[in-house]
């Protein structure tokens, strides 16, 4: 295991920064994890209080706000443990010992958090560099409480994203998302297919991770489908998850095909091999999309 410590942050500054050159960021976006900083660490709009009645109105919008409760190992998948009965601010109020993970998304509905959310897709868009900017897409701001030593198990996501550490500090390993032994074919499959939690923690996965620590002012570039899980320090955490995303044709579509060819019994291409195949895959998804909705009607 590679253990990477990030400088302390730099608030001075105002900006977003990337800790190394951003030549060899771009050369690292979706390849590797790489470490950054913000401005956002002491920001009022991410003190809990004002965090309260974000939650509240995510809550009313469906599928926006995530909450549980217990003892999670980093094996466990989300969904597993039971839904919290108490009302959300009440388990904010009592998040020192709730053994608790809240999770709000679509926060930039709001334009204060939208306008935070701008500086850091701007940010993102001058290390992918004028042509990798145009792929990017979608910026959207998640907020996350946790309670002390909270463990957000193994997973990997579609998107393109930062965990940005703004109250408390944690510990976070990071995969090569293109090591296929931590997070399989079959699996990023499943994941378009059937379930978000589809990846699966392997033995070998700590060994393998980079390991950062996380302080306020600290961000970490997670690529797409990288492995990673969370271990919170004995506080309080309040952390972002800021995600943009690729074109369907590029990624998304081209898994769900291959997907449904899987359980063909063939053994499809994964994307990136060719273009051609890769936009025919994601043509033909598109399409069965498209007669879904027309069923529907
Ligand atoms: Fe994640």
């Amino acid at each position: 295991m590679q253990t990477q410590i990030t400088p302390s942050p730099d608030l001075a500054s105002g900006k977003w920064t990337t800790v190394d050159p951003i030549e060899a960021c771009r050369l690292a976006l979706h390849k590797k994890p790489f470490a950054a900083r913000h401005p956002l660490a002491g920001h009022p709009l991410f003190t809990i209080d004002a965090l309260i009645p974000v939650a509240e109105e995510a809550a009313k919008r469906r599928g926006d706000l995530y909450a549980d409760v217990g003892d999670l190992t980093i094996t466990d998948k989300w969904g597993t443990t039971p839904e919290p009965t108490m009302p959300i601010p009440k388990i904010i109020d009592r998040i020192e010992t709730a053994g608790a993970w809240i999770v709000m998304k679509h926060v930039e509905v709001d334009p204060r958090y939208k306008a935070v959310l701008d500086d850091y897709a701007d940010f993102v868009r001058g290390i992918a560099g004028p042509e990798g900017a145009k792929l990017l897409r979608n910026p959207e701001m998640l907020v996350f409480i946790t309670s002390p030593n909270r463990i957000t198990p193994f997973h990997f996501d579609a998107e393109v994203n930062f965990l940005v550490q703004l109250q408390g500090s944690k510990d976070l390993w990071v995969c090569d998302p293109s090591d296929r032994s931590i997070t399989t074919e079959e699996e990023i499959e499943r994941y378009y297919g059937v379930s978000i939690t589809a990846g699966t923690y392997k033995p070998h996965a700590e060994e393998r991770a980079t390991k950062f620590s996380l302080g306020p002012g600290d961000a970490v570039h997670i690529p797409t489908h990288a492995g990673h899980w969370v271990k919170n320090h004995d506080n309080i955490s309040v952390s972002l998850s800021l995600n943009m995303e690729f074109p369907n044709w590029m990624q998304a579509d081209v898994h769900r095909a291959n997907h449904y060819l899987r359980r063909l019994g063939l053994s499809p291409r994964p994307p990136g091999r060719s273009i051609l195949v890769d936009k025919s895959k994601a043509a033909v998804i598109d399409a069965m999309r498209t007669a879904k909705r027309l069923v529907r009607r």
